[in-house]
């Protein structure tokens, strides 16, 4: 791409940024993980993680990317000439297709449950009957990976047609619409007979059932959650205006993000324990206890068709923000045309989403350490590539890079006050380094 835009406004910029943000990370998989490792003490350690590494790896992400108005590997060169840092891009390619590869399968059940909310098939149930009928979706191959690549199909075809944008703005609508209705749901879910064990799970923090593999979990659901560690901020922020503040971009997209994540566990897990839904039954999570609380509601068909309808939308701007990193990578490093790089990355794509789609029925026998193909992409993305995205941007934003490019990117050269550029740089030289190598270190055994 010769010609490169920036967006128009702040808040276009800061749209883009939250749509990249906010989407399954937040409704699917924030609410399962915080099942899977007893709630309260997860929900504190992921806060404190937002605080000390989510916030100023974001940081580090746009210096980088507005500072030179490139993607990730030539930024890199950019900043660094001479030396090998760029070659970590690749990491973050790898990183962004195997996340896209299972992100795309849960986008293909939401679709699923849009169609069952349209037919009216998600009312009239028992809890168990809602279990069967997720286990139904997952187990019949044909389901899964047509819902997958008919959800590929649409997200390759708006990257194609370039009205991403378009899509970005229709999503800054959809987004209030989305915090709103899961006001609603949370609400109704409070209501529910015997919510407050729900509420005492999420809200009170009991140590004892937080295991140090759940620190590990929660440190990838907030870089996952963030969509930081594989270089997708440094894309977004390449096309950033370079009069707009780093630092209170950066800290608006960590509020708004971890506010939906909260939200979803507030409205999910009231229902859970008045449903008798195992906290700890994973990624099957939320498809078992939604259908129950549209249930409850007057208007209950019309509120699960807006839900799995914004949920679409949310998850759709993160794949397209997905997909943009080796599609502009593609573009701009090895002088593709748009729609070739389109092809190929939509390609590898299929590949990975499919494996991942068949991997609860048709290859459900090949495990790694118990997991199957998808759980494995699961765990890989967050808790492998995109920690070790953020330990690298952290070590190299607070230790190698020019303290100049930092301090002018976040004071726009001195213009703006109140940057907190001394605890952004504690942060990324000892916090974030020594907590990432810390658990690493633990988890193989080596300390
Ligand atoms: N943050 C997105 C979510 O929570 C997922 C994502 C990860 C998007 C990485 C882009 C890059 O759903």
């Amino acid at each position: 791409m010769s010609k490169r835009v920036g967006f128009a406004t702040r808040m276009g910029a800061i749209a883009a940024a939250v749509g990249s943000a906010v989407g399954l990370g937040n409704i699917w998989r924030f609410p399962y993980e915080a099942g899977v490792n007893g709630g309260g003490a997860f929900i504190l350690v992921y806060i404190g993680c937002i605080i000390v590494m989510g916030i100023p790896v974001i940081l580090s992400e746009f210096i980088i990317g507005r500072s030179t108005h490139s993607n990730m590997k030539a930024a890199l060169k950019k900043l660094s000439p001479g030396k090998k840092y760029y070659l970590f891009t690749y990491v973050c390619i790898l990183g962004s297709f195997i996340v896209i590869g299972f992100y795309s399968v849960v986008c293909g059940w939401i679709i699923e449950y849009l169609y069952q909310a349209a037919l009216g098939g998600l009312s009239g149930h028992t809890p168990q009957e809602y279990s069967d009928m997720f286990t139904s979706l997952i187990s019949n191959p044909w389901r899964c990976v047509g819902w997958t690549v008919l959800f590929l199909i649409l997200n390759f075809m708006v990257m194609s047609r370039g009205i991403e944008k378009g899509i970005e703005r229709v999503a800054s609508i959809m987004m209030p619409l989305l915090f709103l209705i899961l006001i609603v749901f949370c609400v109704k879910s409070l209501f529910l007979p015997g919510a407050s064990k729900g509420l005492k799970f999420l809200f009170y923090p009991d140590f004892s059932q937080l295991t140090l593999r759940g620190v590990l979990d929660a440190f990838g659901q907030a870089f996952l959650s963030l969509s930081i560690g594989i270089s997708c901020l440094v894309t977004y922020s390449s096309y950033f205006k370079d009069d707009t503040s780093l630092t209170k971009d950066g800290a608006t997209v960590a509020v708004l993000d971890t506010l939906v994540a909260i939200l979803s566990g507030i409205m999910i897990f009231p229902a859970v324990f008045s449903f008798g839904v195992e906290p700890t039954a994973g990624p099957r999570l939320i498809f078992e206890v939604l259908p129950g609380i549209f249930q409850q509601m007057s208007g209950g068909y019309v509120w699960a068709l807006l839900f799995f309808l914004l949920v679409f939308f949310a998850s759709l701007t993160s794949t397209i923000s997905l997909s943009e990193i080796p599609i502009t990578f593609l573009i701009e490093e090895h002088k593709q045309s748009r729609p070739k790089a389109i092809l190929w990355t939509a390609l590898f794509t299929f590949v990975l989403a499919t494996l991942a789609a068949l991997s609860f029925n048709v290859l459900d026998d090949i495990k790694l350490f118990g997991k199957n193909i998808f759980d494995i992409m699961d765990y890989a993305a967050s808790n492998v590539f995109m920690l070790l995205g953020g330990l690298f941007t952290a070590v190299y934003v607070g230790w190698i890079l020019d303290r100049k490019v930092v301090h002018d990117q976040l004071t726009n050269g001195g213009r703006l006050k109140g940057t907190a550029e001394p605890y952004l740089i504690f942060c990324l030289r000892y916090v974030a380094p020594v907590s990432i190598i810390f658990i690493f270190l633990y988890l193989t055994g080596i300390i």
